[in-house]
């Protein structure tokens, strides 16, 4: 099966992030999987370059840590491989301001900065390259990118429409449990680097005394019964997601056994800290071998570059470039 999916070096991976989508990515992994650090992406937003640097070596060293392979799969950088931002263009020239200005990130991220850059308006069709470069079937995500991999399927049919077949068209598989975690502060919000408050996310190198205490002051409501609600209950119903993306139980079973909040959290801490703690203390052992990440980068690179620069001629040549 062909699978690609990306994730932005824009800080520290989270709980969201590894149970929306990497976890995923682990079980997928194959010889016909790619997995992108998206630097690229990352451009979008103010950061310093020397940080941009670094955490795209972070990425990569949490993403083995997680449990992807590189002998079993393909992990590398976007910018490693120019067809992505050749592909771009492209695409850009397939793609409508109209359905662009629609997407519901764009409107929030823009909504929140003045002058925004273009790059995050035009954001969506770099990744459609990304993914239509490698003739890709799935594309495991997190909830909030499906609008994005409806808009990619829009772009390749109108590309083979119009230039003839090039592109397979992919679709987004988001994760039954867990596709969108919420922030514990306030469960009306997704989980993200960008609008974090303090106690509102966990990181995957969090300590365990702070994971503890992230959980135990999750925002829940008052009214004390246990019970898998989304409407009534987000707070709640957060972490009995949580809690059954990682024993593989449904949010349901889990809630039908507790009956009160504390108990609940108290054993989802436990859960948490004791899934985390190895992935965290093997990221310090391959973090520390920088050389070695930056082969297996490069490994990447030329793998990825193998099967994307076929895919970009076709599809410049299909336009009479
Ligand atoms: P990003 O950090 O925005 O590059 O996201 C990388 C992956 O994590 C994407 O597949 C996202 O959909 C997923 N993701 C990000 N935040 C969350 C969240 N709060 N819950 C579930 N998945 C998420
Ligand atoms: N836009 C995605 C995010 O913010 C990251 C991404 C870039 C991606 N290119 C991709 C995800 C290709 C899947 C496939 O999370």
């Amino acid at each position: 099966m062909r699978i690609l999916s990306g994730i932005q070096p824009s800080g520290t991976m989270h709980i969201g992030n590894y149970l929306g989508a990497v976890r995923q990515w682990v079980s997928a992994q194959n010889p016909e999987a790619f997995y992108c650090v998206v630097d690229l992406h990352a451009l979008t937003l103010q950061i310093e370059p020397e940080r941009l640097r670094d955490q795209t070596v972070d990425c990569l060293a949490w993403l083995l840590a997680a449990g992807l392979d590189p002998e079993v799969c393909t992990i590398f950088v976007q910018s490693h491989v120019p067809y992505h931002s050749q592909m771009n263009w492209l695409l850009e020239c397939v793609a409508t301001y109209g359905e662009l200005s629609r997407m519901t990130q764009f409107k929030e991220k823009a909504s929140r900065q003045e002058g925004y850059r273009v790059g995050l308006l035009t954001y969506p069709v770099l990744m459609a390259g990304d993914i239509l470069l490698y003739s890709t079937e799935e594309v495991p995500v997190g909830d909030d990118q499906i609008q994005h991999l409806e808009l990619t399927r829009d772009i390749a049919e109108r590309f083979n429409n119009r230039y003839g077949e090039t592109f397979v068209v992919p679709v987004g598989v988001a994760a039954p449990t867990s596709a969108r975690v919420m922030d514990f502060q306030d469960p009306t919000r997704k989980m993200s680097k960008s609008v974090a408050s303090a106690l509102g996310l966990i990181y995957l190198n969090d300590e365990a005394s702070e994971i503890d205490k992230k959980i135990m002051k999750a925002v829940t409501d008052t009214d004390n019964e246990v019970r898998f609600d989304w409407e009534k209950k987000p707070g709640l119903s957060n972490l009995l997601e949580m809690f059954a993306s990682f024993t593989g139980e449904t949010p349901a079973g889990v809630a039908e056994r507790y009956t009160r909040y504390g108990d609940l959290k108290k054993d989802l801490a436990e859960i948490v800290i004791d899934a985390l703690t190895p992935i965290a203390r093997r990221y310090r052992e391959i973090r520390a071998d920088e050389g070695e990440l930056r082969t297996l980068a490069a490994h990447g690179a030329q793998k990825a570059m193998d099967v994307a620069g076929p895919l970009y001629r076709r599809a410049a040549t299909a336009m009479g470039l």
